[in-house]
């Protein structure tokens, strides 16, 4: 039985102070609770803020973004070794945001996957369809070449360190969700695309979130479904309740 993983993706919201205390509501509630793994993304400038609050709990630190390498002349960039050393366990991939956004192509992507693993963090790396490739029937194309990509040159054993989440790109911050439906489909197309290039127990191993307008309500249903372990929340892990009443519905 894979234990579920409900991960916080801040963006590029709060404050300072906001940051302390959303996190400090959160392991308030959930400082010991081992059932379920929950990990907080806040941006950057308070990955050090969050990490003491974190500190010594059961809630995991994880950072929305890394360049590949550990130190450099890389104006502006979050070195690998600057996640390791706030002690940050996750690191989110190849969002949509990042992809679509900021420009980041697959071959990008698949170098932060790759030193990232090598350095010892867990990799959540996110695919997902337009909607236009959705209407055009490519979604199971496009969550190929995403995942291919993202994984290439890793062996089975680095795969096992990589949680995949699969976001729709017309699902995030829309407040139109994946139906179920969809997201069964898409979660079962990964852990067959994973089980066809790094074998059967690769594949039973691997998480996949669910993400895009995953808020409490429609939590209970999508974080069961049988091929999915948990979500990554964005919009609704701004708040600690809502947050909270996610991380609840799928115990
Ligand atoms: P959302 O974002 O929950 O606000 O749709 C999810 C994400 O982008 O990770």
């Amino acid at each position: 039985m894979r234990q579920r993983l409900i991960v916080g993706n801040w963006k590029m919201f709060t404050t300072a102070a906001k940051a302390r205390r959303l996190a400090a509501d959160v392991v308030e509630e959930l400082g010991s609770e081992t059932r379920v793994r929950v990990a907080l993304c806040p941006p950057v400038p308070y990955l050090g803020i969050v990490g003491e609050v974190l500190s010594g709990t059961a809630v995991a630190l994880g950072a929305q973004n890394v360049y590949p390498e550990n130190e450099g002349a890389f104006t502006g960039e979050i070195g690998i070794n600057m996640l390791l050393d706030l002690r940050c366990r996750y690191v989110i991939v190849g969002h949509s945001e990042r992809r679509h956004t900021l420009g980041e192509d697959d071959r990008f992507i698949n170098r932060k996957v790759v030193a990232a693993l090598a350095a010892g963090l867990e990799v959540i790396a996110c695919v997902g369809e337009t909607l236009e490739q959705r209407r055009k029937r490519q979604t199971r194309a496009c969550l190929e070449s995403q995942l291919i990509s993202a994984l290439s040159g890793l062996t089975a054993e680095q795969v096992r360190h990589v949680v995949v989440a699969y976001e729709p790109v017309w699902a995030i911050g829309t407040g139109v969700n994946a139906t179920p439906e969809q997201a069964q489909e898409s979660a079962a197309e990964i852990r067959e695309l994973v089980k066809e290039r790094f074998g059967e127990e690769s594949a039973r191993a691997l998480l996949i979130l669910d993400g895009g307008s995953v808020n409490a309500t429609n939590a209970a249903t999508l974080m069961h479904l049988p091929d999915m372990d948990g979500g990554l929340i964005g919009h609704a892990s701004l708040e600690a309740d809502q947050f909270l009443s996610i991380v609840r519905s799928s115990l």
